[in-house]
């Protein structure tokens, strides 16, 4: 596909065939996100991979859990009430790979460049076939101590992006885009 068809292709895709993806496609996501710039050139990442459904139904639960523990306090989540009571709900909609992009310190710049990275994975995903999705809602448990330490992932590295990603099952919602709003064009 052209760039421009692939960016306008991707879309957050939230549910998926259970076929696995190839460790060969995930490498060339996680290739693509290296191409992304960052500031002074730090490339201040690290990625995590996991296709094993137990593990990413756990994850999935504790944020769940989580979540829900939150939705009286926190106002924004107010709408999501009825899916994090849900024992039923995956918060990785059962996608069959979950990537975590980790920037390697908090800074506002590593996590800036890591969101870029992201871009990068989703749409070379688009590229190769696959969905994907931002999964916002899951760094909240893999940014735990406990997690991270079940990990192996560093205290200081802070999880940025955890994209979900696999072949989708079904249409692809594609929420429309407003326009764009300029506003100086000297
Ligand atoms: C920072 C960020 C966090 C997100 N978190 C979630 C999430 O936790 N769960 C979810 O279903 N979608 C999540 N999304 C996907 C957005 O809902 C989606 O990008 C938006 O509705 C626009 O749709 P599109 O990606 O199809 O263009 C997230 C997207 C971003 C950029």
């Amino acid at each position: 596909m052209e760039l421009m068809d692939v960016i306008n292709a991707r879309r957050s895709v939230r549910a998926y065939k259970p076929d696995a993806v190839e460790k060969s496609k995930i490498e060339k996501i996680i290739a693509a996100a290296v191409q992304a710039p960052t500031g002074m050139n730090q490339q201040p990442w690290v990625f995590g991979v996991i296709q094993d459904a137990a593990v990413l139904d756990d994850y999935s639960e504790r944020t769940r859990q989580f979540l829900l523990s939150k939705v009286g306090e926190w106002e924004w989540l107010a709408g999501y009430a009825d899916y994090f009571a849900n024992p039923e709900f995956n918060v990785f909609y059962h996608a069959p790979a979950l990537v975590v992009i980790y920037a390697k310190n908090a800074s506002p710049l590593a996590t800036t460049d890591c969101t870029l990275a992201a871009e990068n994975m989703m749409l070379a995903a688009c590229e190769l076939g696959l969905g994907s999705c931002w999964i916002g809602f899951s760094a909240f448990v893999l940014n735990t101590p406990e997690v991270k330490r079940e990990l192996g992932i560093p205290e200081g590295y802070v999880a940025v992006a955890p994209i979900i990603v696999g072949y989708p099952a079904g249409p692809i919602p594609a929420p429309e885009k407003n326009p764009p709003e300029v506003m100086y064009w000297k």
